[in-house]
């Protein structure tokens, strides 16, 4: 009995070890943003700079999207769509936007099938947030 006990004690003791572990780890959906600059650079520059004041491509410069109202880049001459989109870019904009462009913003100028890897995604915004 007491060694069934014992054995009890230290199943608990290793699940509460167990549960600290995954309490300290990352939230499953906050992604690695050295992995989402490599998504940048193979699926989003060459029509978008991540550099400050950087140059229009085909899009706008990314540089501070995340918490940027959306369509308000100087001099970039934005579809009526996005420039009347009147909403702030956030992870979970993002999120919305980046599996199917034309479907948050319709007539949207951004030509881009959409990015339909979740992981991919999580990585991206991961990246976008850095940009700042
Ligand atoms: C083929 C070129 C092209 C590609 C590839 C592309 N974009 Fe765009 N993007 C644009 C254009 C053009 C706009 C302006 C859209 C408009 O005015 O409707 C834009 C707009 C945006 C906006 C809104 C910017 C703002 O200032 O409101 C975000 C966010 C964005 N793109 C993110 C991305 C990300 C992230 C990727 C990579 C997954 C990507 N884009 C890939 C061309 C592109």
């Amino acid at each position: 009995m007491d060694r069934l006990l014992s054995r009890r004690g230290a199943g608990v003791a290793g699940a509460l070890v167990l549960f600290a572990g995954l309490a300290a780890a990352p939230p499953a959906s906050a992604g690695d943003p050295g992995q989402g600059h490599t998504v940048f650079a193979s699926r989003c520059a060459m029509c978008h700079s991540a550099a400050k004041g950087g140059p229009t491509i085909l899009g706008p410069t990314l540089w501070g999207v995340v918490g940027r109202p959306a369509g308000t880049v100087k001099g970039f001459a934005y579809s009526s769509g996005m420039k009347g989109a009147g909403f702030t870019w956030s992870n979970d904009r993002l999120r919305i936007y980046l599996p199917k462009p034309n479907g948050m913003v319709p007539g949207t100028k951004m030509t881009f099938a959409g990015l339909k890897n979740p992981t991919q995604i999580d990585d991206l915004i991961a990246y976008l947030n850095t940009l700042k």
